[in-house]
């Protein structure tokens, strides 16, 4: 991290994890815990959480987004929520193009640029995901996938709207393996991820773009993540759902 260029952010994304009570519980034991935190503090909660999510977290320092959206304003489109629906509830961020969007719910850099522009119309700001998979890095594509992501799904988005934007890279092989990236090799994906938005909306831009890492990132490895220069925070799955593990990773974002 920066902190000259840049502040740091740290969100939780929960996954398809907790119910009303359990959300409003750990939120209530996570207030306190990040109270002075000096980076940003996001917890990407399950839609039917969402409104126990805002409630809970009126008046503190955490922000609440929502894991997906789909482009569309309203219509036929029997299960989805639309980014009108979120902001309407209060929720500031939604994370798009998580892999296991990609993976499991066909998700392609198409969709997920529908979605992004949408939610950025919307007032949304938007956790970009992207990420190679183990078998592209191991084919030496890491870069060419990032770029060819990132890329994708940031057509049509203006200079300006870049502000509403935190790309997170995420190597899929890290994500909830335990197998965390090295730091070298986080700080190297995060620097292709801002050499991309540099030659698409030039070093200031770039500069100044939060880019988080995400993958198995822990208590015990968050110092270490986060003193690489490019990674400004991070995108945190099982460690997100223990309020002693989440609030030790934002200390970390706070030194
Ligand atoms: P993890 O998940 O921290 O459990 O690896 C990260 C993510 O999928 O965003």
């Amino acid at each position: 991290m920066n902190p000259n260029k840049r502040s740091a952010v740290i969100a939780g994304n929960w996954k398809m994890n907790l119910t009303r009570p359990q959300a409003k519980a750990l939120i209530e034991e996570i207030k306190p815990l990040v109270a002075g935190a000096a980076c940003g503090v996001v917890l990407c909660v399950p839609y039917t959480d969402l409104e126990t999510a805002l409630s809970a977290a009126a008046g503190s320092n955490i922000k609440i987004g929502a894991q997906n959206c789909h482009w569309e304003e309203s219509g036929a489109f029997t299960g989805e929520i639309s980014p009108a629906m979120l902001t309407e509830l209060g929720a500031e961020y939604v994370i798009l193009g998580h892999s296991e969007r990609r993976q499991y719910f066909g998700d392609t850099d198409e969709t997920v640029n529908k979605r992004l522009l949408a939610a950025l119309e919307a007032g949304l700001k938007v956790i970009l995901c992207v990420g190679e998979t183990l078998s592209q890095r191991e084919e030496g594509k890491t870069r060419e996938v990032l770029s060819r992501q990132a890329t994708a799904a940031l057509a049509g988005v203006t200079a300006s709207q870049l502000s509403n934007i935190i790309v997170a890279y995420e190597p899929i092989w890290a994500i909830g393996t335990g197998k965390t990236a090295t730091a070298a090799q986080a700080g190297e994906g995060n620097a292709v991820v801002r050499a991309t938005v540099a030659a698409l909306y030039g070093g200031e831009a770039a500069e100044a773009l939060t880019i988080q890492y995400g993958g198995s990132m822990k208590a015990s490895n968050a110092a270490e993540l986060l003193a690489q220069p490019d990674v400004d925070g991070g995108l945190i799955g099982g460690a997100s759902l223990k309020a002693a593990d989440f609030a030790a990773i934002v200390q970390a974002a706070s030194r």
